[in-house]
C-alpha cells in the first residue's frame, strides 16, 4: 500500500516504519507525503488506539529531509517545504491517539524534529540526535528550532543548533529529550510495554491529556483554561462513569471511549 512505509497493526498499536534504509530513511517528499496518510489512518480508523514511528535498519531512525531534494530550490519553495513538513508534524503532536518515535540509530535533521513531533521518544543505544542543518547553511525547518528549545532548553538546544554537533543517546536521556535508552533490540518492545498500559485506560481522557499538555506551547491558549475545559467534559463522558463506579466498586473498569 506505501512505497516508502512499512505498517502494521497489532492489539491497537499501529506501527510505522520509515523504509528507506539504503538513505537511512532520509524524508523525501513520497515519504512526507507517505507519512501524512500514516497519520491519517491514526485519526481515522478507530481499531487503532496508538502508534510507534521508528527507521527500517540498524543504523538510522532518520538522517534527515533528503538533502538532494533542497538543491536549486528557491526562497518561496522553502518556505512551502517548511510549511508543509510543520503541517504535517502539527498533525503528529496533535494527533487525540499517543504516537511515540522509537529512535534506532541517527535521528538528524527532519528525523530529530520528527522525533520531537511525537508525544514521547525511546532510544536505543546507538542513537545519536542532531540538528546539523548550519553544516548546509541551513537551519531546521520543521519545527527543530521551536520544539528543541520545549524540550531540552533554550541553552541546550542552541548549542545543539549552532554548532550542529550530536549528542549520543545516554546525553538525550540526561537532558530529558528521551525517556529511556535500551539496547536496539528491546527498544519496540519497551515501546509496546507503555503503549499497551495506556491503550487500557480511558480514551478520551488520554486524547486530552494530549491537548492539555500542547496547550503549554501554544500562544493563542490559556493552558489551565483548557485543562478546566477539558476536566469538565471527562464528566460528560460514559467513561468517566464507569471509571470512577469501577474505582468505588473495587472492580477493573471497562472503557468504550464514550
Ligand atoms: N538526504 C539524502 N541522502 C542521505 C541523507 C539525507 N539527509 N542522509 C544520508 N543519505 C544517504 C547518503 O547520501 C548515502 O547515499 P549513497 O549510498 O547513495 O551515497 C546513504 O544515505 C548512506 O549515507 P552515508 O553518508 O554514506 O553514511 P555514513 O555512515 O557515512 O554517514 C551520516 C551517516 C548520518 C553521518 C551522514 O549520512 C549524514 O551526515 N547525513 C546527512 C545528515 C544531515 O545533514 N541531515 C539534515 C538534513 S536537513
Amino acid at each position: 500500500m506505501y512505497q516508502t512505509l512499512l505498517t502494521s497493526l497489532q492489539n491497537g498499536i499501529f506501527t510505522i516504519t520509515i523504509n528507506r534504509p539504503d538513505k537511512l530513511n532520509a524524508l523525501n517528499q513520497l515519504v512526507m507525503q507517505e507519512l501524512n496518510q500514516a497519520i491519517t489512518e491514526v485519526y481515522e480508523h478507530a481499531e487503532i488506539r496508538s502508534a510507534i514511528i521508528t527507521g527500517a535498519g540498524n543504523k538510522a531512525f532518520v538522517a534527515g529531509a533528503d538533502i538532494s531534494e533542497f538543491v536549486g530550490a528557491s526562497v518561496e519553495e522553502g518556505k512551502a517545504l517548511a510549511k508543509k513538513g510543520q503541517d504535517i508534524f502539527f498533525r503528529i503532536e496533535r494527533s487525540p491517539k499517543p504516537i511515540v518515535a522509537c529512535v534506532n540509530g541517527f535521528a538528524l535533521g527532519g528525523g530529530c524534529e520528527l522525533a520531537m513531533s511525537c508525544h514521547f521518544r525511546l532510544a536505543s543505544e546507538n542513537a545519536k540526535f542532531g540538528q546539523p542543518e548550519v553544516n548546509l547553511g541551513l537551519i531546521p525547518g520543521y519545527g527543530g528550532t521551536q520544539r528543541l528549545v520545549q524540550l531540552i532548553g533554550k541553552g541546550r538546544a542552541l548549542e545543539m543548533l549552532m554548532s550542529a554537533s550530536m549528542i549520543d543517546a545516554a546525553t538525550a536521556l540526561q537532558y530529558g529529550l528521551v525517556n529511556y535508552v535500551l539496547p536496539a533490540e528491546e527498544l519496540v518492545s519497551k515501546a509496546i510495554a507503555i503503549l499497551d498500559t495506556i491503550n487500557s485506560k480511558a480514551p478520551l481522557a488520554v486524547a486530552k491529556c494530549i491537548e492539555s499538555a500542547n496547550a503549554v506551547f501554544d500562544e493563542t491558549k490559556n493552558g489551565y483554561l483548557v485543562e478546566l475545559n477539558t476536566f469538565g467534559d471527562c464528566f460528560g463522558t460514559a467513561d468517566m462513569k464507569e471509571g470512577t463506579s469501577a474505582f468505588l466498586e473495587k472492580r477493573k473498569a471497562s472503557f468504550q471511549g464514550k
